[in-house]
């Protein structure tokens, strides 16, 4: 890669050398990418620009830097870029340039994967929604309007990255470029018409001349030169669609993305080093995590319908930027040993010994030294394998390297990376919920608000707000006479919506609300209802959480009242249905008519209520959250920077979370999940870069109704175990089958581990007498040292959880 430009220099030849940094020349073959002809090992983290901040860029980049990575991969946020057709913004954390020098001035590698449909758990997959106006247009198919317009913005992209020198071919940091997004999964349901767009985005890419190889995701038809990529929780069996392309892993799924109804998603340290080391093992060279950072869905970016505003992703960094541990630890212990066996990975000769019993041996020679992995993918099985006279056991679900194929220094399975619980720490600036003196002031809708759109039908939400905000009302009347037939009899309103939450009022009256469960986001709200002689309002208020991001013709969900909405009355067996679905419906964004702020009185429990209160930073370095439990769900603002939507009062399903949580197995979503039956989110991010010292203004959008009285700002502290003054007690120590799982408290309590069905008796004053007083101690695990356990199963481990 290139140095950074030095303006250090004396002759104007130098100069203008200097300047475009050195060129390098990316090209690729079967067994990697070559940087000036040279193959290298690419250990990449996903960062996606938009969900932190750029004061935390560096921050960020300098911590994968340290956890081993030396690529960072983004997505291109085309609704971001232009929210409006042909009006661009690159500022704050949009500011893409920026990103990839911050990723450059730390000597790191990036791929830039455009798009620019991104999927992403991101709201309507990346596309700006003006994109779905365009007369004539069909989205991610061979549409001459849909394509002149990605091809625009594409170009634009690739035209500011040639500008600023960044690709490097031009002497800058980035090696490789995506265009479109696992457009194989649904290029199917696009018929002739789906190939033809896939081959004319080869085309374009290619003729956009970056000087970089370009890649497709999930397309195992992708067309020369396009690189087909894989993605998923394990890609070691990929191949690619051509012998000489490199084996690539865009997507290594470091945990999940998390629903507003559902638990944390927690993939396990273990499973994942085991996915890479495995990935490695069988000739992969570039491997990237999806996501190293997740971040936050500021604003209404996240998608859906219904991800959270935390994209936390149980990645190596949290959602604030602090290292999720032992995960950032145990895989930077394989990223420096990976790197450290670079040329025999990339340039070695490979031989696979295959030991029967999902167990296999591939050995890596290069200039007379020989690098081993020995693999198991047994769930529940460890396997002792002999190698070179030497007898080898490897634990079930795991790999080991041996370097120099004798001794073994990392297996995936066996974690020395420090573990921590992440605390929030109560702001030291004041004593908070108490301090916190809260103003509020109620809406009152202008119903006399011109309809933006007058109609006789029920219009999609998304065509009429064009996602400039969640809400939309659609009003109509009712005019009702002493003769008309449900006059008199119990009334209902009925109304069918996929607009997420839907929101009714007659007469001016907010009858109740309701809204969908998380994947069912179709859904009838029926309430009873009076109305009057005369003219009656029907107002309805439908809110969206997020445009669906993923699927075939996605962009094509009807989002919003539907219809039918009807009155029914019940007449005996026969209801009488009066269907206002084809009435004058006026549709419009709502103008609120603000009364002033009081103080007095603070209402609780009241939709439609903003709150606003000033607060003090909390002191210190360490990430700002505000804790918002008590409210109910709406929308957070700080100094006018709109933290995303809130939504405490979403309680996770019970189902998912198990207290012991086993690596071994392939991994899915639901595998070892947390925090089932609490809110699905609490805390809600507010960056460093927000606030002042004093003074801060917090305001809060509450739509459902809530209490603000127990809202504090709290800061994101790991609680670091090394950073004891030295071991002060054994809380728990087994040697046998003992159950749990390392930094995961049982559902109940906080106890960590107990006891199996056998173990050795003597282990727990052993491990005191070796380690209280000391700061470290380390003990050779066998039955000769801790006495004999007892237990029927060959493999035994030791727990222990030590108090600092
Ligand atoms: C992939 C997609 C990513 C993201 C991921 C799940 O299929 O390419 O953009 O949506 O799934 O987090």
């Amino acid at each position: 890669m290139g140095s950074p430009p030095s303006f250090l220099v004396l002759s104007l030849f130098v100069l203008s050398f200097c300047l475009t940094g050195n060129a390098d020349q990316i090209t690729s073959d079967a067994r990697g990418i070559m940087i000036n002809g040279e193959r290298k090992i690419f250990i990449s983290g996903s960062i996606h620009y938009p969900r932190s901040t750029p004061e935390m860029w560096p921050d960020l980049i300098q911590k994968s830097k340290d956890g081993g990575l030396n690529t960072i991969e983004t997505y291109v946020f085309w609704d971001l870029h232009e929210p409006q057709r042909r009006q661009y913004d690159f500022t704050g954390n949009r500011d893409l340039v920026r990103f990839i020098k911050a990723i450059q001035a730390q000597g790191l590698y990036a791929v830039l994967r455009i798009g620019p449909y991104v999927c992403a758990e991101w709201t309507y997959g990346g596309f700006p929604v003006w994109l779905h106006n365009q007369p004539g247009i069909q989205l991610r198919t061979n549409n001459t309007v849909y394509m002149s317009e990605m091809q625009t913005f594409t170009t634009m992209i690739v035209d500011m990255m040639k500008k600023e020198q960044l690709f490097a071919s031009q002497g800058g940091p980035i090696i490789i470029s995506q265009i479109e997004n696992e457009y194989g999964t649904v290029m199917g349901a696009y018929h002739d018409a789906g190939v033809q767009y896939l081959n004319w985005c080869a085309q374009m890419a290619a003729a956009l001349d970056t000087g970089v190889p370009w890649i497709m995701c999930k397309q195992d038809n992708a067309p020369q030169p396009m690189i087909n990529t894989c993605n998923g929780y394990y890609c070691d069996q990929f191949t690619p669609n051509n012998p000489n392309s490199p084996k690539m892993w865009t997507e290594n799924w470091t945990g999940w993305f998390k629903n507003w109804g559902g638990s944390d998603p927690h993939r396990t340290a273990e499973d994942i080093a085991f996915s890479v080391a495995r990935f490695y093992q069988l000739g992969g060279t570039f491997q990237n995590y999806y996501m190293y950072h997740g971040g936050t869905n500021f604003g209404r970016t996240a998608g859906g319908p219904y991800i959270t505003t935390s994209y936390d992703y149980d990645a190596p960094l949290n959602e604030y930027g602090n290292k999720n541990q032992p995960k950032w630890g145990h895989l930077r212990d394989l990223h420096l040993l990976l790197l450290s066996m670079e040329k025999a990975l990339t340039y070695g000769e490979v031989k696979n010994v295959d030991y029967g019993t999902q167990t296999s041996a591939t050995i890596y020679c290069y200039q007379g030294k020989s690098s081993c992995f020995f693999g198991n993918s047994n769930a529940d099985r460890d396997v002792t394998i002999n190698y070179g006279g030497v007898n080898y056991t490897i634990p079930a679900w795991s790999v080991s390297i041996l370097p120099d194929c004798s001794n073994e220094v990392y297996n995936t399975a066996k974690v020395n990376s420090q573990y921590s619980t992440f605390v929030k720490k109560g702001s030291e600036a004041e004593n908070e919920p108490n301090s916190l003196q809260w103003t509020w002031r109620g809406e009152t809708i202008q119903y006399i608000t011109p309809g933006r759109f007058t109609a006789s039908e029920l219009l999609d939400q998304k065509t009429v707000v064009e996602d400039t905000s969640d809400y939309l009302y659609y009003m109509t009347s009712v005019d009702i006479s002493n003769d008309d037939p449900i006059w008199g009899k119990d009334l209902t309103l009925s109304v069918n919506t996929s607009g997420h939450i839907l929101h009714a009022f007659v007469n001016g009256e907010h009858i109740g609300y309701q809204y969908a469960l998380l994947g069912q986001f179709e859904f009838q709200f029926r309430r009873s209802i009076t109305l009057q002689l005369g003219k009656n309002d029907i107002t309805l208020l439908s809110a969206t959480v997020g445009l669906t991001n993923v699927g075939p013709y996605f962009d094509m969900v009807n989002q919003g009242i539907h219809g039918p909405v009807q009155i029914i009355a019940s007449n005996g067996s026969a209801d009488i249905i009066k269907d206002l679905s084809n009435n004058q419906w006026k549709i419009f964004l709502g103008r609120a008519r603000y009364n002033q702020w009081k103080s007095d009185n603070l209402p609780v429990n009241r939709s439609f209520v903003w709150y606003k209160t000033t607060f003090d930073a909390p002191p210190g370095e360490d990430p700002v959250v505000v804790d918002l439990m008590g409210l109910g769900k709406g929308e957070a603002w700080v100094n006018g920077n709109n933290l995303g939507r809130y939504w405490p009062s979403y309680i996770a399903g019970g189902e998912g979370c198990s207290p012991d949580c086993d690596y071994r197995g392939p991994y899915n979503a639901e595998k070892c999940n947390t925090n089932c039956g609490n809110p699905s989110q609490r805390w809600y991010h507010v960056p460093r870069s927000f606030l002042a010292s004093t003074d801060n203004r917090l305001v809060l959008f509450e739509e459902f109704g809530g209490n603000p009285s127990s809202v504090t700002f709290q800061t994101d502290c790991w609680e670091r175990l090394c950073q004891c003054s030295a071991i002060s007690g054994i809380k728990f120590a087994s040697f046998g089958d003992p159950q749990g799982t390392c930094g995961k408290p049982f559902a109940t309590g906080s106890q960590v581990f107990e006891k199996g069905t056998c173990e050795a008796a003597d282990a727990l004053s052993i491990i005191q007498k070796l380690c209280v007083g000391k700061y470290s101690c380390s003990i050779d695990v066998s039955e000769q040292i801790l006495g004999p356990a007892g237990c029927t199963a060959d493999t035994k481990r030791l727990a222990v959880e030590a108090i600092c």
